[in-house]
């Protein structure tokens, strides 16, 4: 886990407070300021605390002295999440990581770089999780289960043991997966879906059990492919 170096939190939304909040009164961290992307620099402050363009972010708050977290959603099925991590890590910041004193996580557990395991979650031994990964409140994951990196996993999905979750896939809000399945590479399992079946890279599924719709993945999370 990271050091004690003041962060800045990238974003100026909801998730962004979210996740500053947990920070500051639970993980006692000192947040110093937000970061946007420069198209989406509309205000100086949230917060009572300085938002400053992400292009330019060594300028005041340099790789050495302060480190980075990046709670953004799963715009373009994680990618932009995905971009935004492998440039802060090529301009030397450091990636926190924050784990909820309020999750259920057992001895050994690691995860990556940027990654945020919200209260309730329960992160079963022998489960591994990537990098730049989210974790939403009430999340289950079973034991042997491996989460890839830059994948979403909002709250209160359950997975059976064994489950494999590859790169960037998304799974929604309450959604279940049965033991041993295993999610392709970007692939968007919604809100409540039941997963039976393996599931295909890009592909959208949705329903009990779960059926794979016409859609893509990237499109139905703001993407244009
Ligand atoms: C699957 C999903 C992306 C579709 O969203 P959308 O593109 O806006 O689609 P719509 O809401 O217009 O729904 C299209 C159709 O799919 C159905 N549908 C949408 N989501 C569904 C779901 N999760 N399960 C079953 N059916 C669903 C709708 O009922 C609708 O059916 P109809 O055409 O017969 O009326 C979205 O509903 C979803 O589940 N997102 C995940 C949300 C989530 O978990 N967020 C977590 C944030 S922490």
């Amino acid at each position: 886990m990271s050091s004690m170096r003041p962060i800045i939190v990238f974003g100026d939304g909801t998730f962004a407070s979210l996740a500053a909040y947990c920070l500051r009164h639970d993980a006692r961290r000192t947040v110093a300021a937000f970061a946007v992307d420069r198209a989406y620099l509309h205000k100086s402050e949230h917060e009572g605390l300085p938002v400053v363009a992400f292009d330019a972010l060594e300028s005041a708050f340099s790789p050495v002295e302060f480190e980075l977290i990046i709670p953004f959603g799963a715009a373009r099925i994680n990618g932009l999440r995905q971009e935004r991590f492998l440039d802060a890590k090529a301009r030397g910041y450091t990636l926190a990581s924050y784990i909820s004193s309020r999750a259920c996580v057992w001895d050994g557990f690691e995860p990556g770089e940027n990654c945020l395991v919200f209260e309730q979650a329960v992160v079963q031994p022998y489960a591994t999780v990537g990098d730049n990964v989210l974790l939403r409140s009430g999340a289950n994951i079973g034991h042997h289960s491996r989460v890839g990196s830059h994948a979403f996993i909002a709250t209160g999905c359950a997975f059976g043991g064994n489950v494999t979750v590859g790169e960037r896939a998304f799974v929604g809000v309450g959604a279940v997966l049965r033991d041993g399945i295993k999610l392709g590479e970007r692939s968007f399992v919604g809100a409540g879906a039941v997963v039976v079946a393996d599931t295909d890279p890009d592909g959208v599924y949705v329903g009990n059990p779960a059926r794979k719709t016409n859609r893509s993945a990237m499109a139905v999370t703001g993407g244009d492919e």
